[in-house]
């Protein structure tokens, strides 16, 4: 099933063609595609909710203004639940909003609001096709990076024979499937390279039922190695506890704690030519590990405090790789809560990495267990934000910039990147010097 997990919005507008909507949802789901669906009031004169419906498996939305769905700003939530918009047929009123950015119903509103890619499917009488001004609208569409898909030449409705029939729903599956095909090119910089990350929590054992951890889902670390194999490079996921499936085409490696983090990254360290440590790895472990269940002081002896607790420190794992003869790129995460900038460009000094994400865990927005994140990349000779957004956007463009950065296409420079040099410490604010 090529769609399989994919978002699709699609949405409906009023024309006689709304009648293969119905067909399209059931292409879109029997490939495996989660289809939401979204009717212009005109399109309801048309074909029923209760019929997309009943195929997509969701409630059908039509209004902008439905008090319960925007209760949670139900439009935007559904902006961002798209991998991808159709909107089949769109009628030449439709055209005309969203070539002018206008949005006076839901389903405009939600084209304008999401970054997914947004496909039409034209369907009109063959006069308001071939009008000037919705000529106009679809080259402005065109060059806004909307597809159009057809409009096909035919028998029309109205008795007219000239394009505007809307594109069969088989042909507009087939767009569907190559809209995502393209979206992912492998990236020449990367392709058949070997990339690890790392990524979640890890665990430390004080007794065989309790563990000190953090509040790492692991969501931003397995979204970097998705966009790092849909670039086309052969990646392993070295992962602490976090109940994620596994991206497709990833190798994953699952481990608890540190110590076994590091040794998994450093038994496939020298093969690697990049390596990302997304982890929230603990500094600290227990010094020694309870064989039993560890028991409360007072419940053995009347007059005991609460017991004292020995912590030793951890290998940093990434800075472990960072002094590897031969290293790899190694690219580090900061989770700041305090001086963001200074301290990341502290530590990826420290640690001698080639660059370093850093972002303020401090903002509930982001960072820890959101499905969103904002970011500075920070390497030797500059820094780019990677703006708001969501945890697999910015996986993308970091994925991007590091290819940029640190890999020259193989026809150039076989096997070989420019490491960079350490920024001085004299240009580095100084720190409070943690992990
Ligand atoms: O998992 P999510 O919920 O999606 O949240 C994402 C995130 C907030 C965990 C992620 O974006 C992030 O900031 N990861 C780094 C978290 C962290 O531990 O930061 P740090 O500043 O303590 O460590 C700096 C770097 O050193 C990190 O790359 C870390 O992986 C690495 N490190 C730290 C300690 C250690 N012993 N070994 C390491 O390799």
């Amino acid at each position: 099933m090529t769609l399989a997990g994919k978002h699709i919005l699609l949405g409906v507008t009023g024309g006689i063609a709304a009648y293969k909507s119905a067909i399209l949802v059931r292409h879109l789901c029997n490939e495996g595609a989660e289809v939401q669906v979204v009717l212009s009031k005109g399109a309801a004169q048309f074909v029923t909710p209760v019929t997309l419906q009943a195929l997509s498996g969701h409630p059908v939305r039509d209004d902008l203004w439905d008090r319960e769905a925007e209760a949670a700003m139900g439009h935007i939530e559904l902006a961002r639940w798209a991998d991808l918009i159709l909107v089949a047929p769109a009628t030449a009123h439709c055209m005309a909003n969203l070539a002018q950015g206008a949005a006076p119903d839901l389903l405009t509103t939600l084209c304008l609001a999401s970054d997914a890619p947004v496909l039409l499917a034209p369907a009109m009488n063959q006069a308001m096709w071939r009008d000037a001004a919705t000529q106009r609208n679809a080259a402005t569409l065109a060059a806004d990076g909307k597809r159009l898909i057809g409009p096909d030449e035919g028998e029309q409705a109205c008795g007219d024979v000239g394009p505007g029939r809307m594109a069969e729903p088989e042909s507009l599956l087939n767009a569907v499937k190559a809209a995502f095909k393209s979206r992912h090119p492998a990236n020449p910089r990367l392709a058949g390279l070997n990339v690890l990350v790392t990524a979640g929590p890890t665990r430390e054992a004080l007794d065989p039922v309790r563990f000190l951890s953090n509040h790492s889902s692991g969501k931003q670390g397995y979204a970097i190695a998705k966009a790092a194999a849909d670039a086309g490079a052969r990646v392993t996921l070295v992962s602490g506890p976090c109940g994620l499936p596994a991206p497709d085409n990833v190798e994953r490696i699952e481990v608890t704690s540190a110590l076994e983090m590091f040794e998994a990254v450093q038994a496939r360290a020298a093969e690697q030519a990049l390596v990302v440590g997304v982890a929230a790895v603990a500094d600290y472990r227990p010094a020694a590990q309870a064989p039993q269940k560890i028991k409360k002081a007072r419940a053995v002896d009347d007059d005991a405090g609460p017991p004292s607790l020995t912590l030793v420190e951890n290998p940093d794992i990434i800075a472990s790789v960072a002094e590897l003869p031969n290293a790899p790129v190694v690219v580090g995460f900061a989770a700041e809560t305090e001086n963001a900038l200074s301290n990341a460009r502290h530590k990826r000094h420290r640690k001698g990495l080639d660059a370093i994400v850093v972002n303020d865990v401090s903002n509930p927005k982001i960072g820890f267990n959101s499905d969103h994140n904002a970011a500075t990349l920070i390497w030797a000779d500059g820094e780019v934000e990677l703006s708001y957004q969501s945890k697999a956007a910015l996986a993308a463009s970091l994925i991007q910039h590091l290819a940029d950065l640190f890999f020259r296409p193989a026809s150039e420079m076989p096997n070989a990147r420019p490491k960079l040099r350490a920024t001085p410490l004299s240009s580095v604010a100084t720190s409070s010097g943690h992990s």
